[in-house]
């Protein structure tokens, strides 16, 4: 659904997106994640066609942003990091404006706006003028106006900042019974909001792409943690990290009896391939008792700091932002 392949935004004095390049299936959820300035919103930008790349190509369901930019917006909706919003306008009457520059029927305008405003919680400020709604509610309007032509494909700038915690879990839950029909592609630094909503993720860093992947492949480390219990006599460590030792692909395996009387077997291999059902089979083999079988993971918050993790480099001072339209 979603195609990018070497893209790159050059400003005059750095880059900001340099080569990036990953792909998104449909109905999937993706996490963009990185820490400030890492190029997230730049990469959105030139995706939604707001700004043209310097290099590299980017399609969405097939279209390209250059060459095709009113096919692609016709399938997507954008909420920027700063929705477009209109202070003098009442929230009805800004998404039935937005409704209607998006090519909606005149006979479907007000249903359509309603039913965005529902989904968005913003049914109860449909009269209130725009500029004197909080951050949070502004926020959601921005997100009703970027789901209202239903479009194929979401690309949500920071969805739920400036929310409090009872928004954030309802538009996390909104997020989420968005995808399958819709593709969608969220920025954040919450790593807690990638967790709860993604499937991917793709980790951005300096406007390159640190690591990407489904977080259960990112989050592996390569191994595994077997605890068993030894019927009768309990048994040396030797006598139970051989067979372990011997599978392909084994790096190392230290075993230590814990408290409880199990043996704690740790297992590190070369690489990410999953040898649990190997380990299940040794167990099984020895007729020890399984109490537990797990990949070992890194936690995200480890693997992001590790990706991410600031060299002392010169602050640069950006230059002011481009206008959006
Ligand atoms: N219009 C612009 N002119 C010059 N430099 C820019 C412009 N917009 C962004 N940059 C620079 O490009 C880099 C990437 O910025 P971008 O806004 O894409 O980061 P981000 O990942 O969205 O960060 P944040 O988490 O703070 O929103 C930064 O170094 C920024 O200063
Ligand atoms: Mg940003």
């Amino acid at each position: 659904m979603i195609q990018v392949e070497g893209l790159t935004k050059r400003y005059a004095r750095n880059v900001a997106v340099d080569h990036v390049s990953f792909s998104v299936e449909k109905g999937q959820i993706v996490g963009f994640l990185g820490p400030n300035g890492a190029g997230k919103t730049t990469t959105m930008r030139m995706l939604t066609c707001f700004m043209p790349p310097s290099e590299g190509t980017a399609s969405i369901a097939g279209f390209d942003v250059v060459k095709q930019p009113l096919e692609v917006k016709k399938r997507i909706g954008y909420l920027p990091e700063s929705p477009p919003l209109y202070p003098d306008m009442e929230v009805g009457e800004y998404l039935q404006f937005v409704a209607r520059i998006k090519g909606i029927p005149e006979k479907e305008v007000l249903k359509r706006s309603e039913e965005a405003a529902a989904r968005c919680f913003v049914k109860d400020v449909w009269s209130k003028l725009i500029g004197k709604l909080s951050k949070g509610y502004r926020q959601r309007v921005g997100l009703a106006q970027a789901i209202i032509h239903n479009p194929e494909v979401l690309i949500l700038d920071e969805p739920t900042s400036g929310f409090d915690p009872k928004q954030i879990l309802e538009t996390r839950d909104l997020i989420k019974s968005l995808a399958g029909d819709h593709t969608i592609v969220l920025s954040t630094h919450i790593l807690q909001e990638v967790e709860a909503m993604c499937e991917s993720l793709v980790i951005i860093n300096k406007g390159k792409i640190a690591k990407s992947g489904t977080i259960e492949d990112l989050t592996r480390r390569n191994g595994a943690l077997i605890e068993v219990s030894v019927p009768g006599s309990s048994t040396d460590e030797a006598v139970l990290t051989a067979p372990f030792a011997k599978l392909d692909g084994v790096n190392a395996v230290h075993a230590k009896l814990t408290a409880q009387g199990l043996w704690r077997v740790d297992i590190d291999t070369a690489s990410s391939a999953d040898i649990r059902p190997q380990l299940a089979q040794i167990v099984l083999g020895n007729q020890w008792n399984l109490h537990r079988l797990d990949s070992t993971e890194v936690s995200l918050h480890d693997l992001f700091l590790s990706l991410t993790s600031p060299v002392a480099a010169p602050v640069v001072e950006a230059v002011p932002e481009e206008t959006q339209q």
